[in-house]
């Protein structure tokens, strides 16, 4: 059987960053609760001129710089912060990235789950026609309410990953497991621009979803737990990770470490919670810091409210370290400019455009890729200056 799974994978966040203990003094919680309660440090925080569409195509330029467009017959743009609810973001970021026409391109949407579905169809396309690429990509804005208990979760991320045959990063094997529950957990209805959440709902929401999706893992002949090396999980803050897998050790009887997590949260701790994109920037994070990892085992489990839940392995092939790619990770994150929290307040609420009003917005940002206002109701990417 052809091998199957991701060839190339990039990374990018927001222009800007807040960092937790300013957001801690400003509304008096002990910054423990952020770095120790939650496990986060900082969250990436978008310039004027970024929104979903720019940040997806950042991720994915070193891809398409490195490899070219010729084999890429499908783009499918994973996201619930969707500019439009009939055009997709993947239409913008096929052109701002030169595709060709003759490209399939879709935006996909199951709360932070989304870009393991397509990566699932992604690895379907490319077994049936091997000489096929596709680009994957997760790009979210992670947005709730000023002062609510879920605001210090906030932040902003993208993945692109090359999908195609005989991958030189992580060949993805066949088995899975899954579980869907209708479960109102968080949402975000069309007239919001903010997510609603029951918090305490959605952590054992995700931990039901792990459980239940290993033990359809183990029911379709999924490897034993021994034979699992490595662990990345979706993390809306990276304390979640720590939770779901002391959990999973209670329900199968093994007993894990919650060292075993830290390579694959070293990049989420300073994104904040970037929906789609956040278990991929974990799978960054891991392939970038572990020396260790040619041939070994990596389980991933993917969750998005509302809520569906995919367990799958990857094996990761010998030649995945990359001393650009990492170095890539770490200006992206190195370089955003700190911003203050009266700041980060204004620019969360200017982040919001609305249709029937034209808007210029004037280049704020280093980025490849540019919002550059509305137009007759419809948004404008230009290519960065
Ligand atoms: N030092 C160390 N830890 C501290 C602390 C301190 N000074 N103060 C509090 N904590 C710990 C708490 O004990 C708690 O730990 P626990 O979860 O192991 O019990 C943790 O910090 C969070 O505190 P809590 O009071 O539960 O936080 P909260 O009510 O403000 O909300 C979330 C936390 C995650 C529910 C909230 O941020 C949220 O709704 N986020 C968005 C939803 C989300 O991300 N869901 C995840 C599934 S997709």
């Amino acid at each position: 059987m052809t091998r199957v799974g991701i060839h190339d994978l990039s990374m990018a966040t927001g222009q800007h960053v807040l960092d937790l203990d300013e957001l801690a003094a400003f509304n008096g919680t002990d910054p423990g609760k952020y770095h120790v309660g939650l496990g986060l440090d900082q969250m990436s925080v978008l310039a004027p001129d970024e929104d979903v569409v720019t940040l997806a195509a950042s991720a994915a330029l070193p891809i398409v710089q490195a490899h070219g467009t010729e084999r890429i017959r499908t783009l499918l743009v994973a996201t619930e912060s969707g500019v439009d609810a009939s055009k997709a973001v993947a239409v913008w970021v096929h052109r701002l990235l030169g595709l060709n026409p003759g490209c399939r391109v879709v935006e996909l949407k199951q709360a932070c789950y989304s870009a393991t579905a397509g990566l699932q169809a992604a690895l379907g396309i490319v077994a049936r026609n091997p000489g096929e690429q596709v680009l994957l990509i997760a790009a979210d804005v992670a947005r709730y309410d000023l002062d609510s208990a879920a605001e210090p979760t906030q932040g902003a991320g993208a993945v692109a990953m090359l999908v195609g045959a005989d991958p030189d990063l992580v060949t993805i094997e066949p088995v899975t497991g899954v579980r869907t529950a209708d479960v109102d957990d968080f949402w975000r209805p069309t007239d919001r621009t903010t997510a609603l959440v029951d918090g305490r709902l959605s952590v054992s929401a995700y931990v039901d979803a792990l459980t239940g999706a290993w033990d359809d893992f183990a029911a379709r002949g999924g490897v034993p737990v021994e034979q699992i090396d490595r662990w990345c999980y979706h993390q809306p803050f990276t304390r979640m990770s720590v939770k779901a897998h002391r959990k999973l050790a209670q329900h199968v009887g093994a007993a894990f470490s919650d060292d075993d997590l830290t390579d694959a949260s070293r990049y989420n701790r300073r994104l904040g919670n970037s929906y789609t994109a956040s278990l991929y920037a974990g799978l960054a994070s891991l392939l970038d810091h572990d020396d260790d990892l040619a041939g070994r085992r990596v389980a991933l489990f993917s969750y998005g409210s509302g809520s569906v839940g995919e367990l799958f392995t990857g094996v990761v092939e010998p030649g995945y370290r990359s001393a650009e790619r990492a170095q890539r990770h770490a200006k992206a994150l190195d370089e955003r400019k700190p911003v203050d929290v009266r700041r980060y307040r204004d620019l969360h609420t200017a982040a919001v455009h609305r249709s029937d009003v034209d808007v210029e917005v004037p280049v704020a940002s280093g980025t490849p890729f540019r919002f550059a206002g509305v137009r007759s109701g419809a948004r404008q990417y230009v290519p960065g200056a």
